[in-house]
């Protein structure tokens, strides 16, 4: 039984104020981690965007027109991973009781091949994926918040909707202290892949407070009000695309662009101790991987072996080992590979992969060397729930942190590098670490395969929560994590949050644990069962919406950065 008392102390505990902007003293946000509410709920990674959701449902908009005006928000005051230049997913459940899912994500050029980032060796060249025009796939946003918004729009209003983001462009917005860091960190990946000065590193150094006004940006945007889908797809927009991409190495054609298509899909369901999940199925794997992890786990009295105790984390971890195993081998986009769905989530599969399991020793992960998952907070995700009970779970992402750190000359957005997602040799780690093999090499119009779990999860056929991560392959273990924390150990959506994680993904072969929040006696009994662990930065940054047995709505935006939650 959840307390009410707790979440409103908790709530003034975590409510960060902000006050210390030099260049403009008067200016301040607040980061507010936690609220208890009866009607709607908006968590996002950035103040301006949840504040933006939530007037657009004050205005009588539904979810789907918050979600849209939040999206577009997002890609004016959370350029990191906020974007027109990507894609995404979204898993969207209306009163009604109908889910369903929309695949935004991008795709690779029709120019793309299999050894498109291969040197003349044969050696992957992690490079040409990751940075600079090559790296960028055909972006979705765009078009996905189009397809969403003719189908379940309420506000019928989209100049509306994409206002708010024009005006944050146009007239600037103050940087977070986080914000200034991360672009000052970035500073020489802006120098490398630019042949011009951006808004990025057009500044000595960036501090707190400092207004980033994205003109070029607004322009775009004020296409995409007048004109949606096409204001991108076509005209001038395109335009500056393609020329970028002849300016360097990319090769992404006005024939991508135009052709470029957005994809209602039917969710991946399970159900998890009387909870039906709903999450995402491929080109992500999270929703299968999800399901595979809760399966694994189901048979076993997680609140008995204890929140965080070594017996739970060795338990998980294996499942996590075996679960990342069968990501690389069998994940890939469905419109181009037989992904073997029946054969993953069939409960005597899952039986099987766990027979070798053994409580008091880790197994161990063949022995072919895999590359070192980087700490990243890339990719952003947001929850919102409306007055009717309308839910969106939408994650979107330019993979890495501000994607390939290349700005569309004249059009003033960054290109995604997400072609990085794809595998661009067998066996050869990308940028998480993750490696993958046939089901993801890189094909003309494929889409790569995603972590992103955007998920909802209800009881008694009534939505009960909503969320999801950042954080690449981490994304998949945050959700779960956050998921059991709740069903299993009865914590509130804020605990269960703001609670450490910790992540195995088969290769590397080590257990990483989140830098503050565990016992080094707890690390050292994973050791002395023979798992290789890892102590490093923080993991996932979830944001999450939970309906509590009170019937109230509980938003948790995470602790780990400037995430917030608003609600009436
Ligand atoms: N770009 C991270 C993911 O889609 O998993």
């Amino acid at each position: 039984m959840k307390d009410f008392i707790p979440h409103v102390l908790l709530a003034s505990l975590l409510c960060i104020g902000y006050s210390s902007c030099k260049n403009t003293p008067n200016h301040q946000y607040t980061f507010t981690k936690t609220m208890v509410e009866d009607s709607a709920m908006v968590v996002t990674a950035h103040p301006i965007a949840t504040q933006i959701g939530l007037d657009v449902l004050r205005d009588g908009g539904n979810a789907i027109d918050a979600a849209i005006a939040v999206q577009f928000a997002l890609a004016a005051c959370y350029p990191v991973a906020g974007n027109i230049g990507g894609g995404g997913f979204m898993v969207y459940r209306d009163a009604r009781g109908e889910s369903i899912t929309l695949d935004f994500r991008e795709k690779a050029p029709a120019a793309a091949d299999a050894d498109m980032y291969l040197d003349e060796n044969g050696n992957a060249v992690s490079e040409r994926s990751q940075a600079g025009e090559l790296a960028a796939g055909v972006p979705g946003s765009v078009d996905g918040m189009a397809q969403a918004y003719a189908r379940y729009s309420q506000l019928k209003n989209w100049k509306r909707l994409i206002q708010p983001s024009i005006e944050i462009a146009r007239n600037g917005f103050h940087l977070t202290e986080r914000q200034a860091n991360l672009m000052n960190e970035k500073r020489v990946d802006f120098d490398q892949n630019n042949r011009a000065e951006t808004v990025f590193n057009n500044q000595q150094e960036y501090s707190e407070g400092y207004m980033l006004v994205q003109s070029d940006l607004a322009k775009t945007l004020e296409a995409i009000r007048d004109q949606g889908r096409n204001g991108f797809y076509t005209g001038w927009v395109a335009d500056k695309i393609v020329a970028q991409m002849k300016d360097g190495n990319g090769i992404i054609s006005k024939q991508d662009l135009l052709d470029y298509q957005s994809v209602w899909r039917v969710p991946i369901t399970t159900d998890y101790r009387g909870y039906e999940i709903i999450s995402m199925p491929p080109p992500s794997s999270g929703g299968i991987a999800l399901t595979q992890l809760l399966e694994i786990i189901e048979p076993y009295d997680i609140r008995k072996l204890g929140h965080h105790s070594t017996a739970s984390i060795h338990l998980i971890a294996e499942a996590e080992r075996r679960v990342y195993a069968d990501r690389a081998t069998h994940l890939g986009d469905s419109d181009y590979y037989n992904v073997p769905l029946e054969m993953l989530m069939d409960p005597d599969y899952i039986k099987e992969r766990m027979s070798n399991f053994d409580p008091n020793q880790a197994s161990i992960s063949d022995s072919i060397k895999a590359g070192q998952a980087k700490e990243s907070l890339q990719t952003t995700h947001f929850s919102i729930v409306d007055i009717e009970g309308n839910t969106v779970s939408l994650t979107t992402t330019i993979n890495g942190a501000y994607g390939a750190k290349t700005v569309v000359q004249g059009a003033g957005f960054l290109l995604n590098n997400e072609m990085d997602d794809f595998s661009a040799k067998p066996g050869v780690p990308n940028m998480f670490g993750l490696i993958g093999a046939e089901a993801n090499k890189v094909e003309p119009g494929k889409r790569m395969l995603s972590s992103m779990t955007p998920t909802i999860v209800l009881k008694d056929g009534k939505t009960i929560m909503s969320l999801g991560s950042p954080g690449g392959s981490t994304i998949i273990t945050s959700v779960f994590q956050v998921i059991v924390n709740i069903i299993d150990h009865g914590m509130s959506a804020t605990e269960a949050v703001a609670s450490p994680r910790f992540h195995h993904q088969w290769k590397p072969d080590k257990i990483r644990f989140e830098e503050e929040g565990f016992d080094q006696s707890l690390v050292d009994s994973l050791s002395a069962m023979g798992h290789t662990v890892e102590q490093k930065g923080k993991i996932g940054k979830v944001e999450c919406i939970y309906y509590n047995t009170e019937g109230m709505i509980e938003g948790a935006a995470d602790i780990r950065a400037d995430d917030t939650v608003m609600g009436f």
